[in-house]
């Protein structure tokens, strides 16, 4: 293993000029508020290791990232069965596109685009109040980062909820075509509290990193998903995980990633950890600006690539 630690400090002094770059999300008035002059890298190992540079400690609002964390709960309720409801193509379109529904009758490409992650949260409120679904969330991830103190941030979560006009649109078109079971302000309560977890690096780096140990949590040596139900959401993620830059990402980074407009990214290095970074300027398709980079310096450095034999 190289030295991780060099590694991280060296993209975080080589990355510190630039912070600021990019623009934070303002369409979540909330999420605008953030300093976007942080940055933080976290990698989390599947041998039980955590290294951390920059602001690793402080919680930032995980946004998209949490989609890949409900559609794990919504594959462990209904299996193969949200197949019917969601595809596994990669769109091509923004993240917040509404395009594509009506060609394809209300059924969205993918579960990491809005749409996607709606119909899937429409699967995890199945039979719950819908603060029971947030709450089984909360919960999972809790578990999964061993760390009790996550939260959700119900100001983020209502800052979306009153300015959500285009999830709305995509929801009622989705409940018109059918493909939503539960009314809209439920389901979109649902999503828009699962978007408002706030975690730190290091917390979404030993969440995220069942995904790199064959669906096991390297702690407790616990499963939570199959090998082969890892290796699918990897799969997603790197065909999906950053809407219409998800070929540049791969292009780039060579790893199964999720981004978030919080300016988090969960990458997934299997057989060996997981990686968050966050800063909170984005590029044009929401993705980290510096995140991004910071995890193509360190894909470079390392070798890391589902690409290539290790
Ligand atoms: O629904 C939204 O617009 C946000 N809650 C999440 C969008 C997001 O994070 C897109 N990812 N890059």
């Amino acid at each position: 293993m190289p030295d991780l630690q060099a590694i991280i400090d060296e993209i975080h002094s080589t990355l510190r000029p630039r912070l600021g770059e990019g623009k934070v999300a303002d369409y979540i008035p909330q999420l605008a508020k953030v300093d976007p002059h942080q940055f933080g890298i976290s990698i989390a190992t599947v041998d039980g290791e955590i290294f951390s540079a920059g602001d690793a400690a402080t919680s930032f609002s995980i946004q998209s990232i949490s989609k890949v964390f409900m559609l794990t709960l919504a594959l462990g309720k209904i299996g193969e069965q949200v197949w019917a409801r969601v595809g596994r193509e990669p769109s091509g379109t923004a993240f917040n596109s509404i395009v594509q529904l009506e060609h394809e009758h209300g059924i969205p490409r993918n579960p990491f685009i809005n749409a996607g992650a709606i119909a899937v949260s429409d699967i995890v409120l199945a039979g719950h109040q819908p603060r029971e679904a947030i709450g089984e969330f909360l919960r999972f991830m809790r578990y999964l980062a061993d760390d009790d103190t996550i939260s959700i941030d119900d100001a983020v979560a209502r800052s979306e909820g009153q300015t959500g006009y285009r999830n709305f649109a995509l929801a009622n078109f989705m409940r018109g075509f059918g493909n939503l079971h539960h009314p809209v302000e439920h389901v979109l309560g649902v999503y828009f509290h699962q978007c408002a977890l706030a975690m730190s690096c290091s917390q979404l780096a030993k969440a995220g990193l069942f995904l790199a140990n064959r669906g096991s949590q390297a702690h407790s040596g616990h499963t939570v998903v199959s090998p082969k139900r890892a290796r699918r959401i990897n799969a997603l993620m790197l065909t999906c995980g950053h809407y219409d830059g998800s070929g540049d990402f791969a292009y780039h980074v060579g790893l199964p990633g999720k981004s978030g407009v919080g300016g988090g990214i969960l990458a997934v290095a299997p057989g060996i950890g997981s990686i968050a970074v966050w800063s909170p300027g984005l590029n044009p398709v929401g993705t980290s600006a510096i995140g991004a980079q910071a995890l193509e310096m360190l894909t470079a450095k390392t070798g890391w690539s589902v690409f290539e034999a290790g």
